[in-house]
């Protein structure tokens, strides 16, 4: 009998707390969008103007639910599996156009947007999803209110393409060889400039995080390693969309990495500035609440049309971010 009674009473006790923590965190929803060849899984939380976040290296959407968390008073946030990604399957019927990938990649951060939104999209891309970004500024501007491109590693914008192109070569052709492991040596070498990061790359791509982990770090080698960072821009039509452009670099990211100076020269060729938010190449995953800060204070900045969205402070967590009077 008391021990029943006993039972119940945890089991109540269990349920307030799982109440008020219902009250306080809001819940991401998920959904699949059918786009051609493909079913792209994404989540989607709060209210407000629609903020995408596109993943880089790693495709996948579970990065991103810390921040979305955090900015989900401000914003209608939503991230996705890229296609071929953990959860975004690929059809078992038709082929793939890995000749154009990128620009499928576009095509559905295009489809993602107009299903999730009447009005334009604040769209953030990092890394290998900066690239995509800024070929989704180029294809469609129409849709989109800011473009924040975060570290982009495009080499083709930057004087020494040649020697980078070879050392890109060299990490593909050492993964066909050697598989992964020694290809992220490389790699790192490659993008952070010092190979203090390595252990944080390795561990952030040990197949035991999850079932998804192996499949997506060989999609990432086999089919965007090379074709992303050696994507050649046109520049023309990126610099007439150059109004809803924002370019953003890690606070602690290496000045002298390449994915960092690719942002400087589209701010010196387009008289832009560039942006520092919290953290380092992954500072949004890393250090969620800072960046979430700077993200919003330089969205706010731009006086694009972003007033609404920063009336509410960001209330979950630490920071309360106040509005800031013009
Ligand atoms: C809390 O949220 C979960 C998931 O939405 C739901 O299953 C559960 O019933 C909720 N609990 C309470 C006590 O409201
Ligand atoms: C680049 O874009 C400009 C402006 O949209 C267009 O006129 C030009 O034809 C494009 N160049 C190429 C090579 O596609």
């Amino acid at each position: 009998m008391h021990f029943f009674a006993a039972l119940t009473l945890l089991f109540e006790a269990a349920l307030l707390v799982q109440a008020q923590l219902n009250a306080t965190i809001p819940s991401s929803k998920p959904g699949y969008l059918d786009v051609p060849g493909a079913s792209l899984y994404y989540e989607t939380v709060g209210k407000g103007p629609l903020l995408l976040f596109i993943s880089g290296g790693n495709g996948a959407a579970d990065i991103w639910r810390s921040i979305a968390m955090i900015l989900s008073l401000n914003y209608k946030v939503a991230y996705y599996d890229r296609r071929g990604f953990s959860r975004s399957y690929l059809s078992v019927t038709e082929p793939q156009d890995y000749d154009h990938r990128l620009y499928t990649d576009v095509d559905d951060a295009y489809r993602l947007i107009k299903h999730l939104s009447n009005e334009p999209a604040i769209v953030l891309g990092t890394s290998s999803g900066a690239i995509v970004a800024l070929e989704l500024l180029i294809q469609h501007p129409a849709i989109l209110r800011t473009l924040v491109s975060h570290e982009p590693p495009a080499i083709t914008l930057l004087p020494d393409i040649e020697v980078l192109t070879v050392m890109q070569q060299e990490v593909y052709t050492t993964y066909r060889k050697f598989g992964i492991p020694a290809a992220m040596l490389k790699f790192a070498t490659l993008y952070e400039g010092n190979l203090g990061a390595v252990a944080g790359l390795f561990s952030g791509m040990d197949p035991k995080i999850s079932p998804f982990m192996a499949g997506n770090s060989m999609l990432w080698f086999e089919r965007e390693i090379l074709p992303y960072p050696l994507h050649e821009f046109n520049l023309t039509a990126m610099e007439s969309n150059k109004d809803l452009l924002m370019l953003a670099n890690g606070k602690e990211t290496d000045p002298s990495a390449l994915q960092y100076r690719t942002n400087v020269v589209l701010g010196q060729k387009f008289g832009l500035n560039v942006e520092l938010l919290a953290g380092g190449h992954t500072g949004y995953n890393l250090e969620p609440q800072a960046f979430a800060k700077d993200l919003v204070l330089a969205l706010g900045k731009r006086g694009s049309g972003m007033e609404e969205a920063i009336v509410g402070p960001i209330r979950y967590g630490a920071t309360s971010l106040k509005k800031k009077r013009r």
